[in-house]
């Protein structure tokens, strides 16, 4: 077997702050990304998703434990590690001041590209991420979508073997979203290894491998998403598309005490927990409801499995 592109052991960070209990923003993380796979670190808000990161990318040093990227440790080798990576989290003032294609032009001479290559290789980037037009505009007077797609583009420049991703669909529309994420899986099909910390859940189903869900600095499930969705076997998501929303569907639908439920225009979704004859016998009784063009049932989204995991955790 390969050696793995990520190896975190044990990974602790706390923050202290005076006269405050320490926050244990990762709290003894241990895991594995082979080479070659689409890694989706997921968590709520503050689960320690971009701690985690910024460890691995050695913008900041663990408390405790281990954490290799490419067969570097990141507190004893950081520039090793930093050569071998490409990172997207957070644009720094420097880069602010600069222009879109000065952006990706210093970004990859750090990389060692240089000449004739490193500039067709900025057309080629410019035009894929749909920056033509912005090359020559500094950054700090970009909107917040496309700061972003200059910071996405960056990592296209070069072929580190790593690539992490905090948030990277932030402020972009849904179309260049679609061609990136088919972009990120070209990569990775390349044998790139990407990282990458989502809210957005559909993407993280779409996209990853292996999916890794913390809260509060810990594990909470690890898988693919087929494995993930055995973790809330039983749950079953019911959608029902109605000619007109009926009158008092609201409390049907709360009495029915699902683990989530949507109104959309004329459709309902609701997630439920209950055996599957069960799930089929409500179903019917809200379609008696009102006029039905369209029932369809399925077993639990990445999106149940996420609630269900947050509320044992
Ligand atoms: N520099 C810091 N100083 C003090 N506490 C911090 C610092 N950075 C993060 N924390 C705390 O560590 C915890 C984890 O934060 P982190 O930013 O890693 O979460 P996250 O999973 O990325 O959240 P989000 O989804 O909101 O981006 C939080 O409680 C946060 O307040
Ligand atoms: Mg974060």
């Amino acid at each position: 077997m390969s050696d793995p592109a990520i190896n975190v052991d044990g990974l602790v960070k706390l923050f202290t702050r005076r006269g405050q209990p320490p926050v244990r923003a990762v709290d003894g993380l241990c895991f594995r990304v082979e080479p070659g796979v689409i890694f989706g670190l997921l968590g709520p808000n503050g689960a320690g998703k971009t701690t985690t990161l910024r460890i691995l990318t050695t913008l900041t040093t663990p408390t405790a434990g281990v954490a290799q990227v490419a067969g570097y440790d990141v507190v004893a080798a950081p520039l090793e590690v930093r050569r071998r990576i490409a990172v997207v989290i957070q644009a720094s003032a420097a880069e602010l001041l600069l222009s879109t294609r000065e952006n990706l032009l210093t970004f990859a001479r750090f990389h060692g590209l240089s000449g004739q290559e490193l500039r067709r290789r900025a057309d080629r980037v410019l035009e894929q991420l749909g920056l033509t037009e912005e090359a020559n505009r500094k950054v700090q007077d970009l909107s917040g979508g496309f700061r972003r797609r200059v910071q996405v583009a960056k990592i296209f420049m070069v072929d580190t073997p790593v690539v992490f991703l905090d948030e990277f669909s932030t402020g972009m529309d849904p179309i260049l979203k679609r061609s990136l994420m088919h972009a990120l899986q070209e990569e990775a099909h390349r044998g790139r290894t990407i990282v990458l910390t989502t809210h957005i859940l559909s993407e993280a189903e779409e996209l990853c491998d292996d999916i890794l869900i913390m809260n509060r600095g810990r594990q909470v499930a690890r898988g693919d998403l087929t494995s993930l969705k055995l973790l809330s076997q039983g749950v079953y998501e019911v959608t029902i598309a109605f000619d007109e929303l009926p009158a008092g569907i609201d409390s049907a639908l709360a009495a029915l005490r699902p683990l989530r439920s949507s109104v959309n225009g004329h459709t309902i979704e609701i997630a439920l927990k209950e055996e599957e004859s069960r799930v089929l016998d409500l179903a019917a009784g809200l379609a008696r409801l009102g006029h039905v063009r369209h029932v369809d049932l399925s077993g639990a989204s990445l999106e149940d499995v996420f609630i269900e995991l947050m509320e044992e955790s």
